[in-house]
């Protein structure tokens, strides 16, 4: 199963050769939105709403070089150009007016951008309409923010990283104990209008985290203006093309069951904070419970409306007391040093042969979005269970997809690689 989109957006060799990738700084765009206008309510990191709210794209890490400073945040992102944004529904918690917020990731707060009347809610998109006491939060990503750099192939990162942001949510809801549920069926189109997207900024998913009632919402009031979250902007027709023909979704079956980690609270709170991509290994071995706890993460059940089959392929580099070789569910598929190998399909990048596994994440299912999204949260257990574990991790975007297939030996789509190791 192919989908034009990701069949045109393929590196190979060749490719990155005759097409390198040239950078406009000129038209670098800015990673923050920030509704100015909007009351802004300052998140109180000592209560768990508002740490549950940070974890989940809040900032984790400055650096600074002569003359610029850039800022890192609890989610990873494809050079981190960070095109993922945050909208919260909240309904009868403490704390926070109902109404509909804007996660202000620059200011650490949330901007009220609309009051809530009792028959109003984003609920007006889901085809039950029925109403949610607690949170809905909602990621939609302003695509030119990751195109100036990566071009066609940004709407698989935007894609990935709205997936590492819901991976995000579970990991706070893992903290605070509550349950949440995906939705990837939702009226996109209207929420982008009502929230005056302008095509620049697209609706991907949104989760649940509250109780549905049998009473439903009746209609949503909000207008927003536009606002633009990228200082500079060139539209891409590819990718608004790619959304919109990978909006509908076909024969969708539902997941039920929950994730069930064995992360402790603080040690998990820890990770998430201090959260980095690995720049290089130094190439030592892992151990192979190492390797069991993070694939056991890796593995859980992702709750959602739409879940399609994604397959988990590792390549075992440097783990004690395991053969090396390319595994899927825990099987050998080939024995082998196939280190050189696993760096070469990354790119070349040495990350891909230093590492002790690089997975590859593929599917041959047809729900584009939503498997991609599943891909990018995958990827995000594996960089939350490997941090909690001291081992590093970094995911790679960046892979030459025909040949990956050709060395899995499978028809699949390659959506996602990662490394980890020491
Ligand atoms: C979807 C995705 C693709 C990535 N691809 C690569 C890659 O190909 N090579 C690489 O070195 N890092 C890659 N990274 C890591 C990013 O460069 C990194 O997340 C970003 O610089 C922010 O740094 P941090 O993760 O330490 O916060 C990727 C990250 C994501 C989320």
């Amino acid at each position: 199963m192919s989908v034009t989109h990701h069949e045109a957006t393929k590196h190979s060799f060749w490719s990155v050769r005759k097409n390198p990738n040239f950078l406009d700084w000129s038209k670098q765009p800015i990673p923050f939105k920030i509704y100015g206008d909007y009351p802004l309510v300052p998140l109180d990191l000592d209560a768990p709403l508002g740490k549950c709210i940070y974890y989940l794209g809040g900032i984790n890490a400055k650096k600074s070089y002569p003359g610029v400073e850039y800022y890192l945040r609890t989610v990873p992102s494809a050079g981190a150009l960070y095109p993922t944004e945050i909208y919260i529904q909240m309904r009868g918690m403490e704390d926070f007016a109902d109404g509909i917020y804007h996660f202000d990731v620059a200011n650490a707060g949330l901007r009220l951008l609309y009051p809530l009347q009792a028959d109003e809610g984003v609920e007006i998109a889901l085809r039950d309409r029925r109403k949610v006491e607690g949170c809905i939060v909602l990621f939609s990503s302003i695509y030119y923010r990751s195109s100036w750099k990566y071009k066609n192939r940004a709407f698989r990162y935007c894609l990935l990283d709205a997936g590492h942001a819901q991976g995000a949510l579970e990991m706070s809801t893992q903290i605070f104990e509550h349950a949440y549920t995906l939705h990837y069926d939702f009226d996109k189109a209207l929420l982008n209008e009502k929230f005056g997207f302008r095509d620049r900024e697209f609706f991907l998913s949104l989760a649940i985290v509250g109780r549905r009632k049998a009473e439903r919402v009746q209609r949503l009031g909000i207008e927003l203006p536009f606002v633009d979250g990228t200082g500079n902007f060139e539209p891409n027709e590819t990718i608004e093309a790619a959304y919109h023909e990978t909006m509908g979704l076909q024969s969708c079956r539902p997941m039920l069951r929950h994730p069930r980690f064995t992360f402790m609270k603080e040690r998990l709170e820890e990770a998430i904070m201090k959260r980095r991509s690995i720049r290089e290994f130094s190439a030592q071995p892992i151990k192979k419970e190492q390797l069991a706890f993070i694939l056991e993460a890796m593995r859980q059940p992702i709750p959602s409306d739409c879940d399609d089959k994604v397959r988990i392929w590792y390549v075992i580099n440097r783990v004690e007391g395991m053969q090396c070789g390319l595994y899927l569910d825990g099987e050998l598929i080939k024995a082998g040093d196939f280190r050189q190998k696993a760096g070469y399909l990354c790119l070349e990048q040495a990350l891909g042969s230093e590492s002790a596994v690089t997975f590859f994440l593929t599917s041959g299912a047809r729900n584009y979005q939503p498997l991609y999204l599943k891909a990018g949260h995958i990827g995000h257990r594996c960089y939350i269970a490997s941090e909690y574990l001291g081992i590093g991790c970094s995911g790679i975007g960046a892979y030459y997809d025909d040949e990956v297939r050709e060395f899995l030996g499978t028809q699949d789509m390659v959506l996602y690689a990662l490394a980890i190791g020491k």
